[in-house]
Formats: structure tokens, sequence, C-alpha cells
């Protein structure tokens, strides 16, 4: 069985991807300046980052968009240790938002300073895993699996880009007093999407008009964002990071459950017991269906 995965780059036990991460940036990471007013959207991947981003950018950038009308989100909401575009982060005017991946235990230190907000989105892992297996086959960068039993030991594994999502997220949970974190699901954006955006807000501090809101939720669903260039990373996953299919969209289905067509019963239990195992002390509430409450 292959256990070495050439698209990793490993630093520190956390796994990045090898073409796009910056080592200058991770290297230096500890230390890295950070400013009073910076806010950082953490996540898994494929648990709702680009989504976010969206909206954290729509409610940040839209009011007073100072000629951001054509920016892609990528460029007001850079990756940290991705750096796509090599933006020079010490000049970005204030505040910066920040995209990123990283564990809790790589992030700079001055996110501890607890003025630093912190927006942890997390996902059902079973609907991450689903999502991961169609993109790790979309994406030229990452190494294709061919079954869904054979993706489900790689994740399980943590041989994908970020790592273990166990990990991931019982890390940030654990250490959350040492930061100023709020957590939210994917889910709860997904059933009702208007208060998820209050709530965002609250903890932003961001006091938008009603109308306002209205903008944020219209332009973040998920029919908006699927046809918006500036949204949806067309161009980013077609030219610059390339992929294998012409078909295969970044923004695939974007539901709550679609798990349930790509596990069998036997992977879905075997799922639980090593979730129960792992999450059994973390009172997150997790939704897997569309029609739980
Ligand atoms: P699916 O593959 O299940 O469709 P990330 O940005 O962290 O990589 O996550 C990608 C996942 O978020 C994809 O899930 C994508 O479709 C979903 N997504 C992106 N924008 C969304 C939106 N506005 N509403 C719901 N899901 C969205």
């Amino acid at each position: 069985m292959d256990h070495k995965k050439e698209y990793l780059l490993n630093f520190k036990g956390y796994n990045f991807e090898r073409s796009l991460v910056k080592m200058n940036i991770v290297e230096n990471m500890d230390d890295y300046e950070i400013r009073d007013d910076d806010v950082f959207l953490i996540t898994f991947p494929k648990s709702g980052t680009i989504w976010t981003q969206q909206i954290l950018s729509l409610i940040y950038f839209e009011g007073h968009r100072n000629r951001t009308e054509n920016v892609q989100t990528i460029d007001r909401m850079p990756f940290f240790e991705y750096n796509n575009h090599n933006l020079d982060f010490a000049k970005m005017p204030s505040p910066r938002i920040f995209t990123s991946h990283l564990p809790y235990y790589l992030v700079p230190k001055g996110l501890k300073n607890k003025k630093i907000k912190i927006l942890y989105i997390y996902r059902n892992p079973k609907d991450v895993l689903t999502s991961y297996f169609h993109f790790t086959n979309l994406m030229a960068n990452l190494e294709a699996e061919n079954s869904m039993e054979s993706f489900l030991q790689t994740f399980l594994d943590g041989r994908v880009v970020g790592s273990c999502w166990f990990d991931h997220i019982r890390g940030w949970y654990e250490h959350r007093h040492d930061f100023n974190i709020m957590f939210l699901s994917y889910e709860d954006m997904k059933k009702d999407l208007r208060s998820s955006v209050l709530k965002i807000c609250s903890f932003l501090e961001k006091k938008l008009s009603d109308e306002d809101v209205d903008a944020v939720v219209r332009q973040s669903t998920f029919q908006n964002m699927k046809s918006d260039p500036r949204a949806n990373y067309e161009d980013i996953i077609k030219n610059e990071i390339g992929t294998r299919n012409e078909e295969g969209k970044f923004l695939r289905k974007g539901t709550i459950g679609d798990w349930k067509h790509h596990l069998t019963v036997e992977q879905n239990e075997k799922f639980d017991k090593i979730f129960y195992k792992n999450m059994k002390n973390i009172p997150l509430k997790f939704i897997w269906d569309i029609n739980e409450e």
C-alpha cells in the first residue's frame, strides 16, 4: 500500500500542498507580525472555506467597495500559508482578513493575544470526506484515488492536505481558550444562512443594515456563487492549478448528507466507530442529514 504522497509536504507533523505552500512564510510563522485587527478564517479543507471567504469578504468589502468589485475572493482574503498570488501581506490595508487551514499549533503566536478574531468553520466529516474524494480526483496537483474504499483509509490516516481531520478540529477545540475563536458549522450555514451571517457579524462586531445583510446572503448562496467568477475559483483551479477534467467544479453539490450516496454500510459503520472514539469528549454539534433538526 502506498503510504507516501509526493504532493504532500510534511512540516512539523502537518501536511501542506507541496507545490503551493510558501516555505518562507511557514518557516517564519511563529513570529509573523500580526495586527490586533487581523481576522482569520480557519478550516479543514472541504469544510466550506470558499463559501465563508465569500461571506466575510462581502461583510468587509461590499459596503465600502473602494474599487474591490472585480477583485477575486482569494485576493481579498488570501490563504496565509499558500499566498497563491504572492501578495505583500505587510502592505495590505487593515483589517486584513486571512484564510488558513493551519492546525492550532502552527499559527503565528500573535493569534493568542485574544484580540485577533478567529472563525473556525467545521463540517460533518463524512461530507468532508465525500467532497475531498471528488476534489482529489478533480485537481491535477493532488493524487487521484480510484475508489472511496482507498480514499477513506487515506483520509482516516491523515495522508491529505490538512492531515488528520480529527486532530485538526480537536486541536482547535481543546485549545479554544487560548484564542478568541468562534465555531460555526457548514450545516448551520446551509440550514439558515441569514442567521449564520448575523452570528458572524456579531462575532466580528460588524453592524450591517438589513439590506446589507440581505445582499451578503443573496450573493453567498450556492447558485449565486457557482455563477460568479470572482467567487467560484474557476479561474484558479483551471488556469493556475489545473484540473483533470473539464466538467469538474469547485462548487460541486453544496449539500448536507451527500456521503449517503458514497459510503457503503460497512464504511459508514467503520467511520462511526472512529468518530465516536475521537470525538466523544468534544461537545460540538454535528448534523449528518439535511432533514435533521
Ligand atoms: P461539495 O464538494 O460537497 O459540493 P472548501 O471551500 O472548504 O474546499 O469546501 C468546498 C465545499 O463547499 C464543496 O462541497 C462546495 O460545493 C461547498 N460550497 C462552496 N460554496 C458553497 C455555498 N455557497 N453553499 C453551500 N456549499 C458551498
